[in-house]
């Protein structure tokens, strides 16, 4: 059900590589919601060709863009605007990747190089795309800037790698930006700290399925999906959550909040 909460506001969606990703999900229920956007993935990304398919059912734009390059970013945003027809209202940055991860490299053996990547990929480029946004003033009055992150960036899951350290530095940018773009425009940052959730880079994780499990067994709830976790971008997008900024947002099913639930207990019991 559409309720026209993003009626009349246009938007930057980054990250939907397949019909998994998150952003591919919030893609759909902004243009549910009333939303114009354009779409951005890193230019290897195209390759796949899936998001053509996302652009038509979306009647958006597609603008390449690597998320560690700054011409790029400002490129977007320079012709987003132009597409557009005037300022975004909203923006997602929906983007994750560690070379470390990717190649399995334990915490204890990080390449430094790969390290780097993982951060300028996956933390700085929520930066460069606030501070490119920020100078070209590309953002309305009350815009909202939201960010993906995962539970990770405060509690350890030792499998997760040099992306705990990303997701910690994405977190804070969301804080310290968060000051600077409420002073100037009134926009509003945030992360939005999202369940275990079956996409490309979630199942890159070593040990994800039971680590999926393990959260949805724990977490009151249950294990928060992706479509959730769209539903719950679109409410930050809107206009019903103004005063809501340089927050980390948990959409977990409670799960940041249990110590341990009785169906954990009873499989700790069986062994
Ligand atoms: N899946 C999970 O379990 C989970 C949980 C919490 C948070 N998140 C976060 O959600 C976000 C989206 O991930 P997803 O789970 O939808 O997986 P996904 O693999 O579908 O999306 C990750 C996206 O990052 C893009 N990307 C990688 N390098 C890039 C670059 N240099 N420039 C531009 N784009 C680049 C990929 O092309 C891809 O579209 C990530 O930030 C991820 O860390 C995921």
């Amino acid at each position: 059900m559409a309720y026209g909460l993003l009626k009349g506001k246009r938007g930057i969606i980054s990250g939907a590589l397949d019909e998994n990703s998150i952003a591919w999900k919030v893609a759909l229920k902004a243009k549910e919601e009333g939303a114009i956007f354009t779409l951005t993935n890193a230019p290897i990304a195209m390759r796949m060709g899936a998001i053509k398919l996302l652009a038509e059912q979306c009647d958006a734009e597609i603008i390449p863009a690597d998320a560690t390059s700054v011409e790029d970013i400002e490129n977007l945003f320079t012709k987003s605007t132009d597409i557009l027809g005037g300022k975004v209202d909203f923006v997602l940055h929906s983007i994750g990747m560690s070379p470390n991860v990717r190649k399995g490299k334990a915490y204890t053996d990080l390449n430094y190089e790969w390290f780097k990547q993982s951060i300028d990929i996956s933390a700085l480029s929520f930066h460069k795309m606030m501070q490119v946004a920020y100078k070209q003033d590309a953002i309305s009055e009350w815009g909202s800037v939201v960010a993906l992150t995962y539970m990770a960036a405060q509690r350890t899951f030792p499998f997760y790698s040099d992306m705990a350290d990303a997701k910690a530095v994405l977190e804070s940018i969301a804080r310290s930006f968060g000051y600077h773009y409420g002073k100037l425009r009134n926009v509003r940052v945030n992360t939005v700290s999202q369940s275990p959730t079956p996409t490309k880079a979630g199942s890159g994780i070593g040990g994800f399925d039971k680590f999926f499990d393990f959260a949805d067994k724990t977490a009151p709830l249950g294990n928060a999906t992706a479509d959730q976790c769209a539903d719950y971008c679109i409410t930050l997008f809107s206009d019903l959550t103004r005063m809501v900024t340089m927050q980390n947002l948990f959409h977990d099913g409670g799960f940041s909040m249990t110590g341990i639930s009785e169906e954990v207990m009873e499989l700790v019991n069986k062994e």
